[in-house]
């Protein structure tokens, strides 16, 4: 936001970044061609880039990472086949039941553990013998970050070889899966290991303003673009987009420590004041609990120092890279001023 009086500190989601000034000048400059026919250089660029960064064969770009999930759901399952998958993960819970609507695939939802991860022995439970009372259990879908949370590395492996070598198909909403590498301190390609296919948003931490990249073997990204085709994913001159993507790749991973560590600061801030219940952050994402009675008059005083975020009994925070080490100052100012005068 160019005019600094109008500025806001957007804690409501890393989805809110504007493109920065460099990011816009790529996107201007990026040449173009229509995508349908594969003609666009910048998004062939793209997909060529991410699939090389995360060790995959080939990439797809999509508008958003709703429909890659989709797209890669639909790949590795057909009509009357389910997928595992945990029941706080997008995929399942917050994609309006996509999967079944448009894919006539049946969730099979598992509780996560409080580390965000699905116990391996409930993966091995719930896959279902091949009998004809019950769907055919055909993928394994994890997210990596969940909730802010990492899962753990020998977690992953474990997982994801149980589900191979029980002829499942593995996937994985990488919708911040950047920050789970530069948390573990690990590779792009590292980090996405164990998966069959990977779904990368560019618009969350990346800072992109569009954008999405399934990630997988050829063929069936070439399958994919048949889905991404019919979900009205096929976008024309998509290389301005494309463009943004790419910057992001290249300028907007490393930094995501920063956003890492302005969510520890201000969550450490924040836990000393007593009326709130504060989690402890390991990437860009925490939680505060906060009385009910709190909640309105809280974010009318926020409000006033324009500082957005969806404050209620259980609040989710969320830095990013249009939120600095200052702001973050400034966050925790105004909720010890409201704390210090607030009774219940
Ligand atoms: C973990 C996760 N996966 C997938 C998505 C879907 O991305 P999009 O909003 O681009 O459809 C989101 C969006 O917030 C997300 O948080």
């Amino acid at each position: 936001m160019s005019d600094h009086h109008e500025r806001w500190i957007d804690l409501r989601s890393d989805t809110v970044t504007q493109p920065s000034a460099a990011m816009r000048a790529a996107m201007s400059a990026a040449p173009v061609g229509d995508d349908v026919y594969g003609d666009d250089p910048t998004v062939n660029r793209l997909q060529d880039v991410a699939a090389e960064l995360f060790g995959y064969e080939a990439g797809l770009f999509a508008p958003s990472g709703t429909q890659t999930n989709l797209i890669a759901l639909m790949g590795h399952c057909g009509r009357g086949d389910e997928y595992l998958v945990g029941q706080e993960a997008h995929t399942y819970k917050y994609e309006g039941g996509g999967a079944a609507v448009l894919g006539s695939i049946q969730p099979q939802p598992i509780a996560n553990q409080p580390d965000g991860s699905i116990a391996v022995e409930d993966i091995a439970a719930y896959i279902k013998p091949d009998d004809m009372h019950f769907a055919r259990t055909r993928l394994l879908a994890l997210e990596n970050t969940i909730g802010g949370r990492v899962l753990p590395r020998d977690y992953v492996k474990a997982a994801t070889g149980l589900a191979h070598a029980q002829g499942l198909a593995t996937h994985l909403d990488g919708a911040r899966v950047c920050n789970a590498a530069v948390k573990q301190g690990v590779s792009l390609r590292e980090i996405v290991a164990g998966f069959d296919t990977v779904s990368v948003c560019l618009s969350k931490g990346l800072g992109a303003p569009i954008g999405s990249v399934l990630l997988g073997p050829k063929a069936f990204v070439e399958q994919g673009k048949r889905w991404r085709k019919m979900l009205g994913g096929g976008m024309r001159q998509a290389g301005v987009i494309a463009a943004a993507g790419l910057y992001a790749l290249e300028h907007n991973v490393e930094r995501l420590a920063d956003d890492h560590a302005n969510a520890a600061a201000l969550s450490s801030g924040l836990a000393r004041i007593d009326a709130l219940q504060v989690t402890t952050p390991q990437t860009n994402i925490f939680y505060v609990d906060m009385p009910a009675a709190a909640c309105a008059p809280l974010a009318q005083a926020l409000a006033r120092q324009r500082i957005r975020a969806t404050i209620g009994p259980h609040t989710r925070l969320v830095t990013h890279l249009d939120v600095s080490a200052e702001d973050v100052q400034k966050v925790l100012q105004a909720f010890q001023t409201f704390f210090q005068d607030w009774r219940a």
